[in-house]
């Protein structure tokens, strides 16, 4: 059985990172624009704006924790590679919660807040505190050219080919808190439609493109998803 995962920033709410869009208005793009914070052209036009705006995300991710829904994909990952089975774990979200959640295989298809790139030399680095202009390149010894290791918009996902290939070799396609705004990820639904790929959505209520799967289930991740993993540990 070969289980591909696509998790989105509703898997990390109750962990108390926010969203980016919800019915309430209270996601992040409500209150910030992403024009002027998440776009090459935003980091280049005013970069300490952009410094400041990752810096306080980072800041509350280090002041967060994983919740159930994590622990649970990590349990999910255990099982399986214990019984020739294959969770491919693939997240739009840039927080490390999966990793401390217990899971060893992640795929950051738009990058990592905990990780800087030198726009010099194109060296990743981990990085915990502040991030700014002064910040030396640890690889080419460079000033100024640190960014953040976030795709923004108008940037190409992250390790779209892996992705591709493991998405079309599996038997389910399983969609969690994400709302299916931001492409190639929210196409990956009906690329598995496409290919008879089963499809379930776990999310707090149905997303805009609910439509598209087979099986929904709702409520919050840290219940939904325990919940989930439980049904198919218990299927033969
Ligand atoms: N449990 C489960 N789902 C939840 C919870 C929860 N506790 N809280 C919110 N959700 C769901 C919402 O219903 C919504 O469908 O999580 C989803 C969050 O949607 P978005 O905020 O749009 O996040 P996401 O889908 O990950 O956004 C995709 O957009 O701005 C870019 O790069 C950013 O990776 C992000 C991408």
């Amino acid at each position: 059985m070969n289980i591909f995962v696509l998790t989105g920033a509703g898997i990390s709410a109750e962990s108390g990172l926010g969203t980016f869009r919800d019915k309430q208005g209270t996601g992040l793009w409500a209150q910030f624009d992403p024009m002027k914070l998440a776009t090459p052209q935003a980091f280049a036009a005013n970069p300490d704006e952009v410094h400041a705006f990752y810096n306080a995300r980072r800041h509350n991710l280090l002041d967060s924790e994983p919740n159930p829904a994590h622990s649970a994909l990590a349990r999910l990952e255990n099982a399986f590679e214990g019984r020739g089975d294959r969770l491919e774990l693939v997240t739009q979200n840039v927080d490390d919660l999966h990793e401390r959640g217990g899971s060893s295989s992640v795929i950051h298809i738009h990058g990592e807040l905990l990780k800087a790139r030198c726009t010099f030399c194109q060296t990743v680095a981990e990085w915990r505190g502040e991030l700014g202009r002064s910040d030396i390149c640890t690889s080419c010894n460079r000033t100024g050219g640190m960014r953040p290791h976030i795709v923004w918009f108008g940037e190409f996902p992250m390790f779209m080919d892996e992705i591709e290939t493991s998405l079309a070799a599996s038997d389910l396609f399983v969609a969690i808190g994400t709302s299916g705004s931001v492409y190639p990820a929210a196409g990956f639904v009906s690329q598995a439609r496409r290919l008879g790929i089963a499809t379930c959505e776990l999310n707090l209520e149905p997303s805009d493109n609910a439509g598209e799967f087979d099986e929904g289930h709702y409520g919050p991740a840290s219940k939904v998803v325990d919940e989930w993993v439980g049904r198919v540990l218990s299927e033969p």
